[in-house]
């Protein structure tokens, strides 16, 4: 069959614990890609569709707490299955690259590792959402979390309170480090742990150091998708 059809785009997804810096990131990387010319579409979860937003309110607001971490992951999902059908999907089929700030990996280590949501019900939950839509690189930022807590307080305004997961003690955001360390170490073909307590450009360039290695420099390997 002649090339007819764009080559399916990539899916980069940025993880980590609070404040390590993904959206600083994500802007270097977009602005990385489109000076060659690439398709880029930056998005978010939770959130990234009008639907997904109302979710994303309503889980940071902490409303859904009482409920417990497999009622949270539920409504995790709820919000990716249309942020998927609606916006990253349809963007990777149009050949785009998307950066997600935040995806299935935050799902595992917040709320399956942290939350304590059995494996079994995370793993049907996650293969019901996500599909076949997995990540082709996952890049998990790692930060000491009593420096990311800092770097989250200093930018929020003055009026604003910690959102219901930041609001979380030390522990917990200790514990969420170790998760994304093992994510990382469980599947290495699709995650690269980056340093995320150099400076930012030095941060930047571990990313497009990484990009390069991983899509352009590689003959043939261009794609490392596996869950
Ligand atoms: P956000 O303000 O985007 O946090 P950050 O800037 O640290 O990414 O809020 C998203 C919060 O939701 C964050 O605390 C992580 C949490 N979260 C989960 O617990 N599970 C998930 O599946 C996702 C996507 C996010």
């Amino acid at each position: 069959m002649t090339g007819s059809f764009p080559t399916r785009g990539r899916l980069i997804t940025f993880e980590g614990g609070e404040g390590v810096g993904k959206s600083t990131q994500i802007a270097f990387l977009s602005a990385y890609l489109r000076s060659l010319h690439l398709e880029v579409v930056v998005t978010r979860e939770p959130g990234g569709t009008s639907k997904a937003e109302i979710i994303r309110r309503a889980l940071l607001s902490g409303a859904f707490k009482s409920f417990g971490p497999l009622a949270e992951t539920a409504l995790f999902a709820a919000a990716r299955i249309d942020h998927i059908e609606k916006l990253i999907a349809p963007a990777l089929c149009k050949g785009a690259w998307v950066l997600c700030d935040r995806f299935m990996d935050s799902t595992r280590a917040y709320q399956g590792a942290n939350g304590g949501v059995d494996p079994e019900s995370m793993r049907w939950i996650e293969a019901a959402s996500v599909g076949e839509t997995l990540p082709d690189l996952t890049l998990i930022l790692d930060l000491d979390p009593a420096e990311g807590l800092l770097r989250a307080q200093q930018r929020r305004q003055s009026d604003e309170t910690p959102d219901r997961f930041e609001a979380e003690a030390l522990s917990f955001h200790l514990a969420l480090r170790r998760a994304f360390y093992d994510i990382a170490v469980t599947h290495p073909q699709r995650c690269r742990m980056i340093d995320a307590a150099v400076p930012v450009e030095d941060v930047a360039q571990m990313i497009k150091s990484c990009i390069n290695e991983r899509f352009f420099n590689s003959g043939t390997k261009t794609s490392n998708r596996e869950a």
